[in-house]
């Protein structure tokens, strides 16, 4: 493991490294969902993520925070969580997560990376509630929100187009003791898998 913040079974979460920026581009190169964000599948260069890195450095109390995910076994780069709009004095912030389309996904590395986030969120920087957006028809985000504990909040009404279509964004929230009931029937289960 290279410079681990959160240590989980099969992934850790460090920060990110300017080297990074090829991986993340090569990520968006291959999407094939068309609900990862709010502007769908786009293509964003190199460039674009190393200004991200560099950005999210710049400042000593960072209102973004970008944690890649791991392999424990290789240190192979494989997806990132982090958080959005950080306001310290409120305790809030918003989750975000992306992994590698393909085969990084739908194996349970997202929810037991967002497990090691959200550890770091409400036991580390004391945050106290934080939100997530699930745009369209993102059904796998929703279950994977849904099962870390994350309560629905809200819907914003035909909030964006996607093939010619305006489609309906998810608002969910979530609480510390909320995920903590979460995390540990996670662990039940996968102890009993
Ligand atoms: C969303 C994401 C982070 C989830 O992580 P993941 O590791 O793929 O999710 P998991 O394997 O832990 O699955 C979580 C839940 O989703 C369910 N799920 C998996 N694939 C699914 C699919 N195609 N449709 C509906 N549910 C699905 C799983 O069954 C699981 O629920 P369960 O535990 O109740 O069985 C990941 O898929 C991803 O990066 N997707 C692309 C980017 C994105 O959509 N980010 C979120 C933007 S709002």
């Amino acid at each position: 493991m290279r410079n681990p913040l959160m240590v989980g079974e099969r992934v850790y979460l460090r920060a990110e490294e300017p080297d990074d920026a090829l991986t993340m581009a090569s990520f968006y190169a291959r999407e094939i969902d068309d609900w990862t964000d709010d502007y769908g599948r786009y293509l964003q260069s190199p460039i674009a993520f190393r200004k991200w890195i560099d950005e999210n450095a710049d400042t000593s109390i960072p209102d973004s925070l970008t944690l890649q995910s791991c392999l424990r076994d290789t240190d192979e780069l494989i997806g990132w969580v982090g958080l959005f709009s950080i306001n310290y004095v409120n305790g809030t912030a918003e989750t975000f997560s992306y992994f590698a389309p393909g085969e990084w996904r739908g194996k349970g590395y997202g929810t037991e990376s967002k497990h090691l986030l959200l550890e770091y969120c409400f036991d580390h920087l004391q945050l106290h509630i934080l939100q997530s957006y699930v745009f369209g028809s993102n059904e796998r985000s929703a279950a994977a929100l849904r099962r870390q504990g994350y309560q629905a909040a809200g819907l914003l009404r035909l909030d964006g187009p996607r093939r010619g279509k305006y489609l309906d964004t998810w608002v969910f929230d979530i609480k510390r003791d909320e995920w903590i009931v979460a995390r540990d029937e996670w662990k039940r289960r996968r102890a009993a898998s």
